[in-house]
């Protein structure tokens, strides 16, 4: 079985990747590395001692899927490919919608053309917006809350239309709560460009000496300690899920829809506390205001990916805490200069 990974450089491509040639899959990797660097497949290789075919090519480029498609029989694509960063998605909308929807429609275009049409998708918790209750199911009603958002949902409503139009198409929708953590072996992790947006990549920078305190944005929510919930998963927990789809993908089952998420919620201070735990190492923090657009908790239910998909997360916070730990000292800054 051969898988096309697009974004397959990047954090959970990168991942995944290890994953599906660890079960012995062959992979094909599309990605202009925009966000990420080729030395990550380099790294997977290691890890696993196997090889994949690498193009640096660009979604919105259609000739450059073709000419992939051309040269492999895909069974199966694993959609990562897109811009993820919420802050920069409402500074610059266009930007958003052009790379993450027309790269989108460039992709499903060549995969109609060549008939192929089993495709993973990487949506997000975002879909849910501010949710009325928790855990979160995937009934639940969805709704965007930023330009980013809004491209997960109207490329989940595009991948929905496709399959009503024609009933060959085999679409998952995974919805990824929090992913941080990094692999074992701290060979790959994830490499923000710039001060990281992110929680977990903050506060690891904070610990490594690159920035000197972490920034907790509110303290006032209707929380148990007033600081922001959110279900962090780690990222192999993650890129198994993936490797559960596939399977149930190549039996027909047309759209399917899945949380993945640990069902558990943990604070901002008390990742800070548990990645002081992991490192050894004590993290400074101030009380700020509460980032705009920032809901008070969001965990989820994953009942469905465990019933449907026999899929679920099995590693702990200090496992996301140590192994991101692990990755972040042996690579202080990143895939540019490691030790
Ligand atoms: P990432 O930025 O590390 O990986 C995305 C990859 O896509 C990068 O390597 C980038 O170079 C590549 N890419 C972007 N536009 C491209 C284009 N036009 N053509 C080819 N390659 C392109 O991000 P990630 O954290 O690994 O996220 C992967 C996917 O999961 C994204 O779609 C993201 O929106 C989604 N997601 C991420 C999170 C998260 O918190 N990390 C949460 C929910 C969903
Ligand atoms: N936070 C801080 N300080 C920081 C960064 C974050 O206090 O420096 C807080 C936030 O206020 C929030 C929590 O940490 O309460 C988590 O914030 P993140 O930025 O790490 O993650 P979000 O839940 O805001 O969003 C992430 C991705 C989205 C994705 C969503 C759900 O950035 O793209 O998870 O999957 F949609």
């Amino acid at each position: 079985m051969k898988i096309l990974v697009t974004g397959g450089a990047g954090y959970i491509g990168s991942h995944t990747c290890v994953e599906l040639l660890n079960k012995n899959y062959d992979v094909v990797v599309i990605d202009n590395l925009s966000n990420s660097s080729e030395e990550s497949l380099k790294r997977v290789k290691n890890i696993t001692s196997k090889s994949l075919s690498f193009y640096k090519a660009d979604l919105l480029d259609k000739k450059e899927i073709t000419a992939v498609f051309s040269d492999h029989k895909i069974d199966a694509v694993i959609h990562f490919a897109g811009l993820k960063a919420v802050g920069e998605s409402v500074m610059i909308p266009l930007k958003y919608f052009h790379n993450n929807i027309t790269g989108t429609l460039n992709l499903l275009e060549v995969m109609n053309d060549f008939n192929t049409k089993n495709i993973v998708f990487s949506s997000s918790a975002t879909v849910y917006g501010n949710p009325a209750s928790l855990p979160i199911k995937e009934g639940f009603p969805l709704s965007a809350t930023n330009p980013y958002g809004r491209t997960k949902l109207m490329i989940e409503e595009i991948l929905q239309d496709l399959y009503r139009s024609d009933k060959n198409w085999n679409i998952a929708l995974l919805r990824y709560f929090n992913p941080v953590g990094a692999h074992e072996s701290g060979k790959i992790g994830e490499d923000p460009f710039g001060i990281p947006n992110n929680l977990v990549p903050y506060i690891s920078q904070v610990a490594v000496g690159a920035l000197s305190q972490v920034s907790i944005f509110g303290n006032d929510y209707d929380t148990p300690d007033g600081t922001g919930v959110r279900d962090f998963i780690h990222v192999v927990d993650l890129a198994l899920g993936h490797i559960k789809t596939l399977p149930k993908l190549f039996t027909n089952p047309g759209v399917m829809i899945y949380n993945l998420g640990t069902g558990l919620g943990y604070s901002v201070l008390e990742m800070i506390k548990g990645f002081e735990a992991a490192s050894n190492k004590k993290i400074p923090y101030k009380i700020t205001r509460r980032r705009p657009g920032d809901i008070a908790a969001c965990w989820a239910d994953p009942a469905k990916a465990k019933a449907e998909l026999d899929w679920e997360a099995n590693k702990t916070l200090i496992d996301m805490c140590k192994d991101t730990w692990n990755w972040q000292k042996k690579n202080p800054t990143g895939y540019q200069k490691t030790q």
